[in-house]
Parts: structure tokens; C-alpha cells; sequence
């Protein structure tokens, strides 16, 4: 079925049949997936389009990564952040997750990194896939909004820990960390004597109209020099299946050694997936507000159900959500025989908790918070 361009954003799409991740995890039973981190909307009609154009060439060989694609980045930092990154700074990567491990490659097997959790659960993995020590400190819950806990993580640190990862905005509690946060981060950083790797893949998804998104190698240029930060196109513009990101590294020495690891361990970027992150990197258009518009009365209708058992959520489409007053022995069950497919926190590295992607027209929506309601009162 073709799909028109410029679909309207409550349109509902049928993905079952189109080999997505999302939508045939539960095969033929009538689960409503509410799971992996994609959205159920049309990616905007200049995506598509300039893909369609690409594809007007039938070879889709190897790709080098064009300067347009650069400078649409570049443009695209100033244009949200406020943010002037210089050319040699950007290191084009296939994608996010292999710029978090080559990251972790820098580094020495009697190094150890540091990861403050709950977090995507890629990042569980750094350490063992780069063969150095991990040190998880946990994120605390303080009035219903989740913080890092640098207190914490100080009594934590251990001699050879080398570097910190974050997501911000954070996935899966779904914080955009405040200045005052990332001073004190960056303090501790320095003080330490840390790099920092910052995956800011979610950041033009501030959902809360008083959040803002950061980057904090800006936004504390003082330790710029010790930070990796990873961006993308992709969760924004609904195209993760285009993986395409880039890496922001000011320090030389620290950008040769991450770029040495790309040899042999991650491959390079595809045709379409640069294409289609240039069109999206040189967007000035009102899809990304109208589709904050739609993610923040998806949020709101959220609330009323889930109530106080979620989170304050600042930023992203992903909800977490404390089910433990239910004592469910086994969560994934529970919320599959109330036809819902939701994510454990368990895999995030909390139990006792879900996420609940929200990116979806109404109507989905609507038949998924119906089934919420229910899976929650029993
Ligand atoms: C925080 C975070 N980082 C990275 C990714 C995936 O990035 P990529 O597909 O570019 O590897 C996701 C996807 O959900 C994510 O939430």
C-alpha cells in the first residue's frame, strides 16, 4: 500500500506485514505494541521524498558521507542549541549504539567505566562488549522526577574508573537535565579527572514546555575537551531503522583514538540513511512542533491513567511507569493477557517497573490506555 505523503499524524498506518520489529514481536495475537522505540507515524513527506529521489539511481553502493551532510548537522546544532561545532569535530558513525562501544574501546582493560541507571539497555552491555569493569549507580527518585545521584556515584568511583555515560534526555525516566545538573556532573567530571559520554539522541523531544534540552559539552564548555556526544536525526524524524548519527568530539587526541576503534567494528553509513538524516538536519519546517503538539496530549491523556505510578517526564515518548503496589510475579504476563506489549524495566535495570512508548495516533492510543486502565486496576 502506498502511503500518501504528508500523512497526518493521527492517521493510523498498518505496519504488520512490513517486517516491523515493533509490530510483529506478538505474531497474530491481539497485543498492542507499546514497546521499542519507534513511533507509529509517517516519517515527514521531505524524508520521503528525498529518499524517493536518491532512489531514482538504481546503484545504492557504498557511501561516502557528503560535506552537505555535515553542514546540515552543523546548521542544525545552531539552529536548536545555540550550539558551533567546527567540521574536524564530527565523527559520522552507522549509528548511536556503536558510538557508545567504540567509545568504551578507548580504553584500557584495567580501566572501568561508570553508567547511571536505569538506562537504555544497550548501555548495560558497554562494558563487557569493551572488556573493561562497569560500575552501574543507581538514579534516585527525589519528588517524582529521577536525578543523578553525584554523592553517590563519588562514593562509588573507583581509581581506574575512566569514563561516565549518560543519556540525556534520559531513556527510560525520560529527563532533560537542568543546567544546575550539568554543572554539577561537570564538576565531578573534572574533579575526577572523567570523560564523559553523553547520548543526546532524543534531544528534539522536550515534552514539557519548561525543559530544554542541553548539550552538555555547551552548555559547560569547561569540559568540552573530556566529552563524546552522540546525536541523530532518527528518533525525531521516525526513521531508526536509517541509522545515521554523529559523533561531537573537540579533543584531538581523545577523537583519534575513537575514530582508530571504527576500523573493523562498525561498518560505514548507508546511502539512504545519510540522505534521509541531510533532509531531516535541514528541517525548519512545523512537522517537529506538531508533532511535540501531538506527543504532549498523548502524554497528558497518559497521565490520567497511569496517575501518580509514572514519572514526571520531561522529554522523549517514553513513559516509566512503577507497577510494584501490583506485586506481578511476572510483569511481561500480566500486561500481554491485558493485550498490551510494554517494556520491563527489568531490562532497563530496575524491576518492578515498565515503559510505555506513547508515540502513536489516537485511536491507538486510545484502545491501548483503555487496556491500561484495566491491566493497572487489577
Ligand atoms: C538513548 C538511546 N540511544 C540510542 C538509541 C538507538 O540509537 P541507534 O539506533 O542510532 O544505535 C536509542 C533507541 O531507542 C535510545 O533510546
Amino acid at each position: 500500500m502506498a502511503i500518501p505523503l504528508a500523512t497526518p499524524l493521527n492517521q493510523v498506518i498498518q505496519r504488520k506485514g512490513t517486517q516491523s520489529t515493533k509490530w510483529e514481536k506478538y505474531g497474530d495475537r491481539d497485543i498492542l505494541p507499546f514497546w521499542i522505540a519507534d513511533m507509529d507515524f509517517a516519517s515527514p513527506d521531505f524524508v520521503l521524498q528525498a529518499l524517493q529521489q536518491r532512489l531514482e539511481h538504481p546503484i545504492l553502493g557504498y557511501s561516502q558521507q557528503p560535506d552537505s551532510l555535515t553542514q546540515a548537522f552543523q546548521g542544525w546544532l545552531v539552529h536548536h542549541f545555540g550550539w558551533q561545532v567546527r567540521e574536524e569535530w564530527i565523527v559520522w558513525l552507522p549509528g548511536v549504539v556503536p558510538g557508545l562501544n567504540m567509545a568504551a574501546h578507548t580504553l584500557t582493560s584495567d580501566q572501568s567505566i561508570m553508567i547511571p541507571t536505569p538506562v537504555y539497555y544497550p548501555f548495560l552491555a558497554i562494558g563487557e562488549n569493551a572488556h573493561v569493569e562497569q560500575i552501574l549507580t543507581p538514579l534516585r527518585l527525589v519528588n517524582g522526577r529521577w536525578e543523578m545521584d553525584i554523592d553517590h556515584m563519588g562514593q562509588q568511583l573507583a581509581k581506574n574508573t575512566k569514563m561516565v555515560f549518560i543519556a540525556n534526555p534520559q531513556n527510560p525516566t525520560g529527563r532533560a537535565y537542568s543546567l544546575k545538573e550539568l554543572q554539577a556532573l561537570a564538576e565531578f567530571i573534572q574533579t575526577n579527572d572523567l570523560l564523559l559520554v553523553s547520548d543526546d539522541i532524543h534531544c528534539n523531544l522536550i515534552i514539557d514546555p519548561l525543559a530544554q534540552h542541553l548539550p552538555i559539552a555547551h552548555a559547560v564548555p569547561e569540559i568540552a575537551k573530556r566529552t563524546i556526544t552522540l546525536f541523530a536525526a532518527t528518533k525525531t524524524y521516525n526513521i531508526p531503522g536509517l541509522s545515521c548519527a554523529a559523533a561531537v568530539i573537540p579533543d584531538a587526541q581523545l577523537r583519534a583514538r575513537f575514530q582508530a576503534k571504527e576500523q573493523g567494528l562498525v561498518s560505514g553509513v548507508g546511502p539512504l540513511n545519510h540522505i534521509a538524516s541531510e533532509a531531516c538536519f535541514n528541517d525548519r519546517s512545523d512537522w517537529v512542533p506538531n508533532l511535540l503538539t501531538q506527543l504532549r496530549s498523548n502524554y497528558e491523556r497518559l497521565q490520567t491513567v497511569a496517575g501518580p505510578r509514572m514519572s514526571t517526564l520531561e522529554a522523549t515518548y517514553l513513559a516509566w511507569i512503577d507497577v510494584r503496589d501490583l506485586g506481578l510475579n511476572d510483569i511481561d504476563a500480566h500486561f500481554e493477557n491485558h493485550g498490551l506489549g510494554v517494556s520491563n524495566g527489568k531490562q532497563f535495570g530496575l524491576e518492578g517497573h515498565i515503559r510505555f512508548n506513547f508515540a502513536c495516533p489516537e485511536a491507538t492510543l486510545n484502545e491501548g490506555l483503555a487496556r491500561l486502565r484495566e491491566s493497572l486496576s487489577t
